[in-house]
């Protein structure tokens, strides 16, 4: 079934794919494009507001409003149940180890096993175990051959003995989603922590931090058509235990304890704006009057129906050039991934296909996708990797169908040389 979706319209909205045309961006898991909306609060916030926050004058007043609005935008991003759980920063990797190095500090002898994964990316895996000097102990919960990670193979993981478990969810590398709620209760069964890497999920589905128990979860605004910003997002009553590192004159609260230093501004007014873009969307799709929150969710599935046709249509490609697929490849069981998908073409090497690919101006990754562990599971080395295509929302069918020509014609070239 072709799912109806506005994609002339949405790529409208994102000035830089028309103007870098005809060059297809398929590399969307390193970073999104911006809608224009988003640019303009950037512009706005450096042209009209660029001043410190906390000043008594009204631009600065302007600033402290551009942070709050943030927060609640955020906050209904993800169902939070208030603005005061959404602490802003640089980046993912930073807040894991900001949290990390926190909850190090916790660790008791009789409590001291963190479960990680090897689908992960490593900032959601190194970070943990340089916990190793604060008595942190560690047991991998393995993906399986089909590269999903299945909840009942962490259960016989967990123990009263388990401090947290930490997961993505949904995998940067292979695409395979994981059943997050699921996670979250199993943890909890046994008096232990989930912490969440939504890093990847963000662009492609709809987050609820209330439905699926998370304690806490980090996201990268630059993968979901923000700038390049981060924030972390946690429990109030995890955030208020959490050991800090705070300057004398913060408030000993969230979010103001987590945020260390002063943040990029103009990155989280683009980051509102990028939720103004989902809710825009999603009252174009028919939710005219519904709160905000209503609106997001709209969006957020449609984008989820639209991408299951695009990762049908790149499963398809993919298998008409005999490429190999890692991870979900079977195209009717597109309801577990996102169009996020590591491939290898023949024997070429990842690099040389992704260099002939840029010749023939699409944008797509080869490597070790910041994931050594999944790497080793995958049989590959790391100085080699794997070629990976990314899509989201804004990328089409015929895209889709140029991008299996240009494979195909690699393909043929490399059988000929
Ligand atoms: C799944 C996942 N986690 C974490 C990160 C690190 O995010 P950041 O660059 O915001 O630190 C990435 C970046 O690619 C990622 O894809």
């Amino acid at each position: 079934m072709t799912v109806e979706f506005p994609v002339e319209a949405v790529r409208e909205k994102f000035p830089a794919l028309g103007r870098a045309a005809p060059f297809v961006y398929f590399d969307n898991a390193a970073g999104a494009q911006l809608p224009q909306n988003v640019l303009d609060a950037v512009a706005h916030h450096l042209l009209d507001v660029n001043v410190q926050r906390g000043g008594r004058y009204a631009k600065s007043r302007e600033v402290d409003r551009v942070i709050a609005n943030g927060r609640e935008k955020v906050a209904a991003w993800l169902n939070a149940s208030d603005p005061s759980e959404v602490c802003f920063g640089m980046n993912a990797t930073s807040f894991i180890r900001l949290v990390s190095l926190a909850i190090g500090q916790t660790i008791q002898p009789d409590r001291n096993v963190f479960v990680l994964t090897d689908l992960d990316h490593d900032a959601n895996v190194a970070t943990w175990l340089a916990l190793k000097r604060m008595g942190a102990e560690f047991v991998w919960w393995k993906m399986r051959d089909d590269g999903r990670l299945y909840v009942e193979d962490l259960l016989p993981l967990l123990s009263e003995r388990t401090r947290l478990v930490a997961c993505t969810a949904v995998s940067h590398a292979l695409g395979s989603l994981v059943d997050i709620a699921a996670v979250a209760r199993a943890a909890h069964g046994v008096g232990a922590e989930m912490f969440l890497d939504c890093v990847h999920y963000g662009p492609h589905a709809v987050i609820d931090v209330q439905a699926w128990d998370c304690d806490y979860l980090v996201c990268s605004g630059y993968k979901a058509f923000a700038p390049h910003m981060g924030f972390l997002w946690g429990k109030r009553d995890r955030l208020v235990a959490l050991p800090t590192f705070r300057e004398e004159f913060i408030p000993d609260e969230p979010p103001y304890k987590v945020e260390a230093g002063t943040f990029i501004f103009e990155n989280v007014a683009g980051m509102s704006a990028a939720i103004d873009y989902f809710e825009a969307l999603g009252r174009g799709l028919g939710a005219h009057n519904q709160t905000l929150r209503g609106a997001i969710e709209t969006a957020m599935a449609a984008i989820r129906a639209y991408e299951q046709t695009l990762s049908r249509a790149l499963l398809d490609v993919l298998a008409e050039v005999e490429a190999t697929v890692y991870g979900v490849h079977d195209s009717a069981n597109v309801s577990l991934r996102v169009p996020t998908i590591c491939f290898k073409l023949g024997e070429m090497h990842p690099a040389e296909v992704v260099e002939r690919m840029s010749e023939m101006n699409f944008g797509i990754r080869d490597g070790h996708m910041y994931a050594p562990r999944l790497m080793a599971r995958l049989g590959l080395a790391m100085d080699r990797g794997c070629a990976r295509v990314s899509l989201v929302h804004y990328n089409t069918i015929d895209e889709i169908h140029r991008f299996g020509e240009a494979l195909r014609e690699i393909r043929e070239r490399a059988r000929r040389d």
